[in-house]
Formats: C-alpha cells, sequence, structure tokens
C-alpha cells in the first residue's frame, strides 16, 4: 500500500497541511524541533490510533486547539480509500472513518499499516523486557483486531487479580472468586502465549534472511521466545496443554503471590531474546550490531505484515537512516522492494545518497513544509 496525500489538521505544531508524496522515497529534511518527527507521528497515528510519544493524547493537538484529525489517500494494488482519524479534547475521544463512513476501531484496523523504526527502538534489544512485549503486542496487533481484543482482556483480568491479592492476602487463596480468574487468565493467557511464540518464530526466519543480506552472510540471528510457565521444548501450539500448565505454575506460586500481591507468572512476565552468532546479543552486541539487528526486524516485519494482509506496509524511519554506515544504507536500499513506500526523516540531506536522487524531498521548517 501507499499514501498518495496528507492532511494534517490541528495536529501537533501542524495547523494545516496538506501534502502529496511519491510512490518510493519521500524525504522530510529539517533543523531540530521544526516536526519531522510530527509528520512522522502523524502518519502513524493514522496507521495504530496511537501516539508514538505519548499516552497523553490530548499532546497531539495543536496547543489552543480543540480537535486534531489526519487523513489521507491510501492506495492498494487496485483501489484507493480516503481514510481519517479525529480526536477530540473534550471527551477525549477518537473517531475513526473510511470513504466518510464513520468505523469502529477494529474495523479500521489493517486500513494503513506501517513499519516505524526510531532511535527508541534500539532499546529492542537491550532494553527492559516490558519493550520487547510491547514491540510484539503491538505487531500481532496491527494485523490481528482479535489478538488486540485479547491482549486488552487479559491486562482487565489481570488488574482484578492483583487487587484481590493486594487486598486480600492469604484470605483469598482457595476461593471461588480467584478460581474464576485464574481460569480466565490462563485461557487468555495460553492464547496469547501461542500466538507470541508463532509470531516469533516467523519472525526470527525472517529476520535471519535480513541479517545476513545486511551484513554480508557474516553474522546470523535467531530470536528465541521465553515464557514464565513452559519449558523451552514444550509445544507451544498445544493451547490445552499451555492452559494447564499456566493454572499449575499459578498454583505452584500462590502462597508467593499472596505475600507479594501481584501475578508472578503469565505472558506479562515472559520476554525474548536475540541471538547474534551464537551469543545474547543484550549483552554482547556492539551499537552497530544492535541498529542492523532492530533493520533486520523491522524487514522482517514488514514481510510478516505482507504475508499476512496480502499488502506491503508503509516503511517510516525517523532519524535512524542516516546513522547507518553507507554499506548498510546500500545493502538495505537493496532488499527493499520497489513496492514499498518509504519516508525518511533526517537533519542533512547529504546523507542520504542515492535516494535524495529518485525520491521527493521536503523541507520542514517551523510546522510548515516545501
Ligand atoms: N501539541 C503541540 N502543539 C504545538 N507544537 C507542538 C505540539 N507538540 C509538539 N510541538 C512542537 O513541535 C516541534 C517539532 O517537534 P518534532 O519532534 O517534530 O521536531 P523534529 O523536526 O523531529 O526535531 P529533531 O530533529 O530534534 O528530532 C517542537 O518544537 C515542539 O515544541
Ligand atoms: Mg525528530
Amino acid at each position: 500500500m501507499r499514501i498518495d496525500s496528507l492532511v494534517l489538521h490541528n495536529f501537533r505544531n501542524y495547523l494545516c497541511l496538506k501534502l502529496s508524496f511519491d510512490n518510493h522515497f519521500n524525504l522530510f529534511i529539517g533543523a531540530n524541533g521544526q516536526g519531522k518527527t510530527n509528520l512522522i507521528e502523524g502518519i502513524n497515528f493514522l496507521a495504530t490510533g496511537k501516539s508514538l510519544r505519548t499516552r497523553n493524547e490530548e499532546e497531539l493537538i495543536l496547543w489552543g486547539k480543540d480537535n486534531c484529525s489526519v487523513s489521507a489517500k491510501v492506495g492498494y494494488s487496485h483501489r484507493e480509500s480516503s481514510l481519517q482519524i479525529s480526536l477530540h479534547a473534550a471527551d477525549r475521544k477518537k473517531t475513526y472513518s473510511v470513504n466518510g463512513l464513520m468505523q469502529k476501531k477494529r474495523d479500521f484496523t489493517g486500513k494503513l499499516t506501517t513499519v516505524i523504526f526510531t532511535p527508541d527502538d534500539l532499546a529492542i534489544v537491550k532494553g527492559a523486557p516490558g519493550i520487547r512485549r510491547k514491540f510484539i503486542d503491538d505487531e500481532i496487533s496491527k494485523v490481528s483486531p482479535v489478538y488486540e481484543n485479547e491482549i486488552n482482556r487479559y491486562q482487565h483480568v489481570l488488574r482484578q487479580r492483583n487487587y484481590l491479592l493486594k487486598t486480600h492476602r492469604k484470605k483469598i487463596l482457595g476461593s471461588d472468586e480467584l478460581i474464576g480468574w485464574n481460569e480466565q487468565l490462563a485461557l487468555l493467557g495460553a492464547k496469547i502465549v501461542s500466538k507470541r511464540f508463532s509470531v516469533i518464530r516467523r519472525l526470527s526466519l525472517l529476520s535471519r534472511l535480513a541479517q545476513r543480506r545486511l551484513t554480508k552472510r557474516t553474522e546470523s540471528l535467531d530470536i528465541n521466545y521465553h515464557s514464565s510457565f513452559m519449558a523451552q521444548d514444550q509445544d507451544y501450539t498445544d493451547l490445552p496443554l499451555l492452559t494447564e500448565l499456566f493454572l499449575n505454575n499459578l498454583s505452584e506460586k500462590k502462597e508467593q503471590e499472596a505475600c507479594l500481591g501481584q501475578t508472578l507468572t503469565g505472558p506479562h512476565r515472559d520476554d525474548f531474546y536475540f541471538i547474534l552468532n551464537g551469543r545474547d546479543a543484550r549483552f554482547f552486541a556492539s551499537q552497530g550490531q544492535q541498529r542492523t539487528l532492530v533493520l533486520s526486524l523491522k524487514i522482517a516485519e514488514l514481510e510478516f505484515i505482507k504475508g499476512e494482509t496480502g499488502e506491503f506496509p508503509v516503511l517510516l524511519f525517523d532519524d535512524v537512516f542516516s546513522e547507518l554506515d553507507e554499506d548498510r544504507r546500500n545493502a538495505l536500499l537493496d532488499v527493499l522492494d520497489s513496492r514499498i513506500q518509504i519516508f525518511i526523516s533526517g537533519t542533512e540531506a547529504d546523507k542520504l545518497g542515492k535516494i535524495k536522487a529518485s525520491g521527493k524531498l521536503f523541507q520542514v521548517v517551523g510546522g510548515e513544509v516545501k
């Protein structure tokens, strides 16, 4: 898919911005603080309904205004659609529309998909486990509203269960109420772990290929999922087994959980690790290797989403492209299919080499774009 044109209305530092894009390369160049990331964020907001940088969505609205919207004409293989997302400060509600007709969020999901790479993504390798869990949950949610719903329900059950443990401690153990929450937690948790495991396996394969191409076959990459209640060699596709083992683990840890007032097992405690040339990348990957690894992961995401939806997502690079060395920039351009539309932001056009000649260049200055 590709974005043919975009309109930002009261979004961040843009009062009213209208742009039309190249099918392949689009470059946003400007000094610091001018609005490059805001533009990338606008595109990503339309795709995901979420801000890149804040949980407090009112920050997206131009100061002094009470609503904002992002609209785009999006082209697919054989058709075009007009998408719009609007956010209202008064009730903090978002509305979604396709070709002028209001849609539910879950029907809007997937109409525009993006893969985004920002400097913060380097933390996927060495950062806290929660960053990796958010990464994988966001990825799956892009192609599966059902999964997004399961994650939300799981979080709800987890909060209820933790509240009970915290307020009643050991008195709650063995109660019907806790047993009820345990069952719901295990049923939802089993589905989440199983889905994450199969997607990680797919991303591992795809990113392994990308890493080989980006490093001239010198680096091999694997990704391993670690569950808090399953051993590595157990069958992660067997839902009844996952549910049973989850429940057993809750039972084993119940005294400890009552003591601490929190749930100690489940997908909210899981993690996955990158293994580079046989070693755990959390401890051994250099800065450049981390960057390449995340790049391979992003290429894997592109292929994964294409496989699931039949359309390549739009690729967004905020500030990271010029940080790659020339070899890797060229390797990346070779790897990317010419059907993929790319948006790249940076402070200097000079470092963008080949792309500069073939794409559309936008100068971003103080909330205006030329
Ligand atoms: N809601 C808002 N209303 C008005 N201005 C805003 C709002 N949110 C952010 N800004 C302003 O937008 C400006 C540009 O931000 P942005 O992050 O897009 O810059 P940038 O071009 O990516 O810079 P850098 O090169 O430093 O990353 C900032 O100066 C910020 O104060
Ligand atoms: Mg920026």
